[in-house]
């Protein structure tokens, strides 16, 4: 599938290069195509994210990304929480939010078939969105405390 992923940052970087890994056809889009080997926030510089994806990916514009994708990943700062980042394994949750049920059963779909994703809850609408957010001041902490970023949230009921 044709995957459009707006955004250069270590999310863009670690989304789209799983989905190299499952031989979709990635297009990451930058503010920046030209400049391939500056260090992209926590993520690498483009060049080595290309090395790293057997150069089966291809960095473009952000009007190059978006039209490409069947699937358009927004990636970009401010634009909300995307607290599965880089984790792997484990049994564990997921949150989603939004107004457009249709859209949100789509992404609930990738987010099972493509990441593997087991449990994800639906908090609501867009407003719930907030609730997700609030996990990142936490997140951070329960990162200095454990010394890793590997792990995850796990609702006990
Ligand atoms: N990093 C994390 O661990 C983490 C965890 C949870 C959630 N998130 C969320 O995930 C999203 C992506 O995070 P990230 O760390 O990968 O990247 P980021 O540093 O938050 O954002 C990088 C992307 O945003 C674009 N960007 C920044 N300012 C822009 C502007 N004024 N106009 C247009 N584009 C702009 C950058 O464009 P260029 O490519 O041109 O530089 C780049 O593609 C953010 O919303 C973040 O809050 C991140």
């Amino acid at each position: 599938m044709k995957i459009g992923i707006v955004g250069s940052g270590v999310v863009g970087q670690t989304i789209g290069a799983k989905l190299v890994e499952r031989g979709e056809d990635v297009v990451l889009g930058t503010r920046s195509p030209q400049n391939v080997s500056d260090k992209r926030g926590h993520g690498k510089s483009l060049e080595e994210w290309l090395k790293a994806t057997g150069n089966k990916a291809r960095v473009g514009t952000f009007a190059d990304a978006a039209p490409h994708g069947e699937i358009v990943i927004n990636a970009t700062s401010g634009t909300g929480s995307l607290e599965a980042l880089g984790l792997a394994g484990g049994d564990h949750d997921l949150f989603v939010s939004g107004n457009d049920a249709a859209a949100k059963a789509r992404v609930t779909e990738l987010l099972r078939q493509w990441f593997g994703w087991r449990n994800v809850i639906d908090l609501g609408d867009i407003t719930t969105a907030r609730g997700a957010e609030m996990l990142m001041p936490i997140w951070l902490r329960l990162w200095g405390a454990l010394g890793t970023p590997m792990f995850n949230f796990r609702i006990a009921r």
